[in-house]
């Protein structure tokens, strides 16, 4: 799919002030800091679209951005910020939890996972908790361009068989890379693919 026009439409807290739910949806969901406002920039060929940061914590609202007048890509904060206060934790959790079992349009959740990390319990609890409310996700593995040679070939292995011991089979997923565009082609068809269900 070509990405012709990317424009931010709006950010809020509360899903009653989002776009009207009338277009396929997407989220990029994640820890702080894993790459979801890079990664949305990426696939849009935009270097400063969604906004990004060195420093964790950068998002903090939902932001629907529409592409090529048809479709929503969303922008959210990130979890598992280490400085977030508990009052903060707990607004954050309210008003995603919210956004992501009552958005109607949402057709896919792209659940950002670093590659260099070993799998953290934050994020398997977090796909668990998706799984329980029905909401379809896929995996996002981030930030190939930082691994090391000999775990390029380790990471999605070591992945796997940690998903294996709470789900059936692994949820679709692909590997990227902002910095060099390594998987933007898989992740625009897929979501084509997903667009053009949703018409039929
Ligand atoms: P929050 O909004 O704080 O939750 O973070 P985020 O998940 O949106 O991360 P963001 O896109 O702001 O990126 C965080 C940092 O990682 C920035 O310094 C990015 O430049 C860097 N980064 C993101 N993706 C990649 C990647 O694929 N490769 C490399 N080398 N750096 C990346
Ligand atoms: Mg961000």
């Amino acid at each position: 799919m070509k990405i012709n026009t990317a424009q931010f439409v709006i950010s809020n807290t509360d899903i009653t002030k989002c776009p009207e739910a009338n277009m396929p949806e997407y989220a990029f969901i994640g820890r702080s800091n894993v790459g979801k406002s890079s990664l949305i920039n990426m696939l849009t060929n935009r270097k400063s679209l969604a906004k990004i940061s060195g420093k964790p914590g950068k998002t903090q609202l939902i932001n629907h951005f529409l592409i090529n007048d048809d479709w929503y890509l969303v922008d959210l904060p990130g979890y598992g910020f280490a400085k977030t206060g508990k009052t903060q934790r707990l607004k954050w959790e309210k008003f995603i939890n919210e956004y992501l079992t009552k958005r109607e349009n949402l057709l896919n959740v792209f659940v950002l996972i670093d590659s260099r990390h070993e799998p953290q319990r934050i994020d398997l609890n977090f796909m668990g908790w998706l799984g329980e409310n029905g909401i379809p996700f896929s995996i996002v593995f981030t930030k190939l361009d930082k691994l090391r040679p000999s775990q390029k070939g380790s990471f999605y292995p070591q992945y796997k068989r940690e998903m294996l011991k709470i789900w059936e089979e692994m949820p679709p997923h692909f590997v990227t890379s902002s910095a060099d565009g390594t998987g933007k082609d898989e992740l625009l068809e897929y979501i084509e693919a997903i667009n053009a269900d949703y018409k039929a």
